[in-house]
């Protein structure tokens, strides 16, 4: 297997002085710690108490380096306690709790619906565009005062290389780049929505991105996000879509996804002048936490 810790870090055109920073992971749908067994030694969980709320994170070690993990549908529950829904889940708690422990560096996963008959089940998509169609919601940490984070680029480019570069040093495919249309959930989405959401520019389909990603720029974190193609939108495959199949065809990605992402976390390189670490700057980077 090549380690891209094995190889110099890819130039940046974007500059800065890459340094080591922390990572975390955030677990969607059907991702489970349990699949870097033998890889990734488990700290122990703890409960980060901040001004949104709190939020569970499970401290693990991978290479001699912190790795944090932080599962979105269970941070705010007890173990063993149901999933949280998409539209329930505390967003503003999981980005402050990990932005107090010193994330600096996201690496997330979600489910989605496929609007491209090309990109079929397990297909792993490395986003670089979002389109919110989410509402009620709390999405942002600014309430209170005018803060308007530059948005031109949702995911950090500077963690998408470093995503990019892995999978292609393990030779995992993965189409680089796709547009994510964030819906409300939790049902399924209408055949006509999705015509429609496929006329605006969608490729895939999900309930969770927003208001995460744009949380994780306001809070000046590197965010990079891969969606797995866990069934084709509704009204383009055959039949109706159940949560059943989306589980399924989730385990299946399982294995490769903890790999690249394990392997990214090894290799990870924070670069505290790229955008996404400097988004709030010209506003006095207010507190988040
Ligand atoms: N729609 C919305 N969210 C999803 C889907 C989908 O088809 N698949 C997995 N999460």
């Amino acid at each position: 297997m090549t380690h891209i810790d094995d190889r110099p870090p890819a130039p940046d055109p974007l500059g800065g002085d890459p340094a080591p920073g922390r990572m975390a992971i955030i677990g969607g749908t059907g991702f489970h710690l349990e699949a870097g067994a033998g890889t990734l030694d488990v700290v122990g969980d703890e409960v980060i108490t901040t001004r949104w709320g709190k939020a569970r994170i499970t401290r693990t070690e991978l290479a001699g380096r912190e790795l944090l993990f932080l599962d979105r549908h269970r941070a705010q529950t007890e173990p063993g306690a149901p999933r949280i829904p998409p539209h329930r889940v505390n967003y503003r708690a999981n980005i402050a709790a990990l932005k107090q422990v010193g994330v600096t560096g996201i690496l997330a996963s979600t489910a989605v619906g496929s609007l491209r008959a090309e990109w079929g089940l397990g297909s792993l998509v490395l986003l670089d565009q979002l389109l919110d169609h989410v509402d009620g919601r709390p999405r942002t940490f600014f309430d209170d005062t005018a803060v308007h984070v530059d948005f031109t680029r949702p995911y950090c480019d500077h963690l998408r290389r470093q995503v990019a570069g892995t999978a292609h040093a393990l030779g995992i495919p993965f189409h680089d780049g796709g547009t994510y249309i964030c819906t409300n959930g939790p049902r399924f989405e209408s055949a006509a929505e999705i015509r429609a959401y496929g006329a605006w520019g969608a490729h895939v389909v999900g309930m969770t991105a927003v208001p995460e990603v744009a949380l994780a720029r306001e809070a000046e974190i590197s965010y990079a996000g891969i969606s797995v193609v866990t069934n084709p939108a509704a009204g383009t495959g055959e039949g109706d879509l159940t949560e059943e199949e989306v589980m399924e065809a989730m385990a299946a990605a399982m294995p490769q996804i903890a790999r690249l992402f394990l392997e990214v976390a090894k290799g990870y390189r924070d670069d505290p002048s790229t955008p996404a670490r400097r988004a709030t700057r010209e506003f006095g980077s207010p507190r988040v936490t």
